[in-house]
């Protein structure tokens, strides 16, 4: 008898793995309450034509990735119905939201939710049939705020604290408006037009999205169809005047607190629910999958599935993957601090351990060094044990300007202290 296996595309956690995935569960809950989420925990199966009208019968996810079947009536009073594993959670989430009334509190509603979701995809590393999201979102009546840019950004900004906290370094955040339900009408036209002499020249998949689903084009892989879709109208030259202001106003919220981000006008995204602002955050460390996460605002959903107007906004986290990209950093830096804190000469040695104290209240892994080694010694031992070091001697305490050395990149730089958290934490 042949050995069996766990299937194709699915796999066993096992200690001390199960450690990591634990402690970016945690982090996420965390930073969730610090932000007034509450968790949600919607059925791993629902009725198949959630995902068709939610996710959109044109998508990958919906025309090729899902596990459907026929689930027979076991009783007179029952009816056979098409059921299908959860491909994502946010038309389940919205689902929920008709279902028990909660547009009713007049409240938003922010709830978040971890737990396995499936699709049939080619499996590869960081692409798995079954899977496991971490994702939030927002959701209300118009009157609670629900389709304000400022949403947008604070999800956003939650999302940068959160990687931050779990000690992802070198993260991305990409960024673009797909438009509202009234600027769509208009560049599916332009796209269906442009298509018109182009999508024969296409795969098979494009010749028939240019006919049912045109934008669904712009997710095509085929390297061959890339030149064409690059040639396409651009989503940015069909924004109306308040799509354009929703946009400037993430953009410029984001930029007060100081998060960075990237435009890329070509971020669709393979889901047929998002208007206005979509997201990806990407890590170069992943590979051919390199989204961590994926995200955007769907105003229309709730409406699509029956429900009342209730615009929002979330994303999900691909938690297999952040969990790859917290074991590639762990091997890349050994078990290595995020800080060597060297007082320069005993003086300093109260300012120094007062300053690691700042660091680690803020999360970060510290070294304090010793006043009464010599500066090159505070290297050597800094080299060891930590990814940077940071000088404090008389004119550091004094000035409230530290040097910091990067040993990895052999920079140096010098950095206010207000400042000096977020320089630690990046790469
Ligand atoms: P999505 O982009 O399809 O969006 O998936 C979100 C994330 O889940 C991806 O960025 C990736 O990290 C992870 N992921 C997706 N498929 C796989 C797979 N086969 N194996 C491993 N990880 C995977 C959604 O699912 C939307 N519901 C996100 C959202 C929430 N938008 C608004 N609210």
């Amino acid at each position: 008898m042949s050995t069996l296996k766990a299937v194709r595309g699915t796999r066993d956690l096992l200690p001390p793995e199960t450690g990591l995935w634990n402690f970016v569960e945690e982090t996420a809950r965390r930073v969730f309450a610090r932000y007034n989420f509450w968790e949600i925990r919607t059925p791993i199966f629902e009725e198949t034509q959630l995902f068709t009208r939610g996710v959109g019968e044109e998508t990958d996810i919906v025309s090729k990735e899902m596990y459907t079947w026929e689930d027979r009536a076991r009783a007179q009073s029952e009816k056979s119905q098409s059921l299908t594993l959860r491909p994502e959670n946010t038309a389940g989430v919205v689902r929920a939201y008709i279902e028990h009334k909660l547009g009713e509190t007049g409240l938003l509603q922010k709830l978040y939710y971890i737990g396995p979701q499936f699709r049939r995809e080619r499996p590869q590393k960081g692409r798995y049939r079954q899977f496991y999201q971490i994702g939030a979102e927002v959701i209300g009546p118009p009157s609670a705020g629900s389709e304000s840019p400022l949403r947008d950004a604070e999800v956003l900004e939650m999302l940068a604290t959160l990687l931050d906290e779990l000690g992802i370094h070198g993260w991305k955040l990409v960024l673009n408006s797909v438009g509202s339900s009234s600027d769509r009408p208009r560049y599916v036209a332009a796209l269906r037009e442009a298509l018109q002499d182009k999508a024969l020249q296409m795969c098979v998949d494009c010749q028939r999205r240019a006919e049912t689903n045109p934008l669904r084009v712009l997710d095509c892989k085929v390297p061959e169809d890339q030149p064409i879709i690059e040639s396409l109208p651009k989503i940015a030259d069909y924004l109306d005047e308040d799509s354009r202001a929703h946009f400037a106003a993430v953009c410029a919220a984001l930029d007060a607190c100081g998060v960075k981000y990237e435009v890329n006008p070509r971020l669709v995204r393979g889901l047929d629910y998002y208007t206005r602002t979509t997201f990806e955050f990407t890590h170069g460390g992943l590979g051919a999958q390199n989204a961590l996460l994926g995200g955007g605002r769907y105003d229309g959903l709730s409406e699509v599935i029956g429900g009342p107007k209730a615009p929002g906004i979330g994303f999900a986290m691909g938690e297999d993957r952040l969990v790859l990209t917290l074991q590639a950093q762990a091997a890349q830096h050994g078990k290595l601090a995020d800080a060597y804190v060297a007082p320069v000469g005993e003086a300093q040695n109260a300012a120094a351990l007062d300053l690691a104290r700042e660091l680690r209240r803020a999360g970060l892994q510290v070294e304090l060094g010793d006043g009464s080694f010599r500066v090159k010694k505070s290297f050597e031992i800094g080299n060891k044990l930590a990814r940077k070091i940071v000088l404090l001697g008389e004119d550091e305490v004094k000035s409230g300007i530290l040097t910091v050395k990067d040993f990895a990149k052999g920079e140096q730089v010098k950095v206010a202290r207000a400042e000096l958290v977020t320089v630690l934490r990046q790469g």
